[in-house]
């Protein structure tokens, strides 16, 4: 099944939007190298594959339309998101199916109908299935494959499934570095990645020295994937319960509390007036600020770093061998300081003192002002500390914010569709 979907490997390249006036640039140009077309000729010139990304804040389709040029080319992507996520369903699994189906209807709008039989769905799921008691999110995982099989699309074997935190890793990093064209034969530097999702959060680079390898902790934090006939080797890490929304859980101190129904959870990093419900995963928490006063960044910072002390690992290189491309949460969060424009999808460079700023404008302005959210101070300053006193990143440390690149969500899913068709082996 596998070795016979669209060589996409074989010359990637995107465009810029779907219009006729169309740039492209060859992101991986290895004609010549492997084998011939695995698609007849006499196929249609254009192809589609759909992927679902099941995060734990929201569900997102993404269409891929492919060219067949003399080699298929990635010609656009169509994106949409509904909120929120699956493991929202957790006692519900029909209504999980449901918000599929809604989002399957940007597929038929995409895909033209005589294509639909051709064009194979995808599921992946990530930190909010895995935050799950293993039943419930097989029942979900049902719901979506029930969806899937009464719909008009080719499922392949093996289209809905959890991945788990190594792949989210190496997939993000696979998609990034194909974006921004550093993953060639020829190629010798590559961009890292810092992926901020709801329930987890990603670290992965291609190390330069050999130390980073051998010092990195027993477990999960290195993985290879082979590719062109060698083998990658990265540093990598998925961090479960560190995601923004885990972390604003853990902050408060209610992940997995008991007795919510009366129960209020106060953090300092809220402003101390602020009370209202928050939900996450399915369930809801009586939230507040800390009424004796105790507000503002100071206060704040220690709460958050219990959420990563001791728990991030620091690896031994970081800032010197690699330019890292941060996004999701990364993204939004830095939109919301006001650190970048929303319109800038490209995005831009920040330093990670530049979240320490904002951070501490946005607590200790706090009980001043209305808050634009209530949870952006304790949203940044955690990202502040997440990347300074968990990763190790200096104050001056350039990150480079995205949210697409050349068009297409900077996200693990593309990664993933190449491994569908490719595998890529990861271990
Ligand atoms: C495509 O080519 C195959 C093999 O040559 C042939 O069997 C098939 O009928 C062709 N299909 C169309 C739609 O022309
Ligand atoms: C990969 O290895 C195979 C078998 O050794 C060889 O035929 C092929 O040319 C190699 N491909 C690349 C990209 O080096
Ligand atoms: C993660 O999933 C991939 C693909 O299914 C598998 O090859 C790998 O061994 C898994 N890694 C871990 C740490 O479970």
């Amino acid at each position: 099944m596998k070795s016979s979907g669209p060589l996409l490997l074989l010359v990637l390249l995107a465009a810029a939007g779907p219009s006729q006036a169309q740039f492209r640039t060859s992101l991986l140009d290895l004609s010549g190298i492997l084998p011939s077309l695995s698609r007849p000729a006499n196929h249609s010139r254009i192809f589609y594959a759909v992927m679902f990304d099941a995060g734990s804040t929201g569900t997102r389709i993404h269409v891929y339309t492919f060219i067949q040029k003399l080699l298929p080319v990635l010609d656009n992507e169509m994106f949409h998101s509904i909120k929120p996520g699956l493991s929202a369903y957790a006692d519900h699994p029909e209504t999980a199916g449901e918000t599929v189906r809604m989002l399957l209807k940007v597929a038929k709008k995409t895909v033209p109908r005589l294509d639909w039989k051709r064009t194979p769905l995808v599921l992946r799921a990530t930190a909010g299935l895995r935050l799950l008691p293993a039943a419930k999110a097989q029942a979900l995982l049902d719901q979506v494959q029930l969806v899937f099989d009464e719909s008009p699309f080719l499922v392949p074997d093996n289209s809905v499934s959890i991945m788990n935190g190594t792949s989210e890793g190496i997939l993000a990093w696979i998609s990034l570095n194909f974006l921004t064209g550093h993953l060639n034969a020829h190629s010798t530097k590559t961009v890292g990645i810092l992926d901020l999702g709801g329930g987890s959060t990603q670290i992965t680079f291609l190390p330069k020295l050999r130390k980073t390898i051998e010092s990195a902790p027993d477990g999960n934090y290195v993985a290879r994937f082979d590719f062109l006939n060698s083998t990658f080797e990265l540093y990598t890490h998925s961090y479960l319960g560190n995601g923004l929304m885990a972390a604003r859980l853990s902050t408060l101190g209610a992940l997995g509390a008991e007795g919510l129904e009366w129960q209020v959870f106060k953090s300092s990093c809220l402003p101390s007036k602020f009370r209202d419900d928050w939900s996450f995963g399915g369930l809801t928490y009586q939230v507040s600020g800390d009424q004796d006063g105790r507000a503002g960044y100071k206060h704040c910072y220690q709460e958050v770093l219990q959420v990563v002390k001791g728990i991030i690992h620091q690896p031994h290189e970081l800032e010197d061998s690699n330019v890292f491309y941060a996004f999701s949460y990364y993204f939004d969060r830095a939109v919301d300081a006001g650190l970048i424009s929303k319109y800038n999808v490209q995005g831009g460079t920040v330093r990670v003192r530049d979240f320490k700023k904002r951070a501490k404008e946005a607590c200790n302005k706090m009980t001043e002002y209305p808050a634009v959210s209530p949870f952006l101070c304790m949203d940044l300053t955690y990202i502040t500390c997440l990347l300074k006193d968990g990763f190790g990143f200096k104050d001056g440390t350039v990150l480079q914010l995205t949210k697409k690149v050349k068009h297409v969500e900077a996200s693990w899913a593309l990664g993933a569709m190449l491994d569908h068709f490719h595998n890529l082996k990861i271990h």
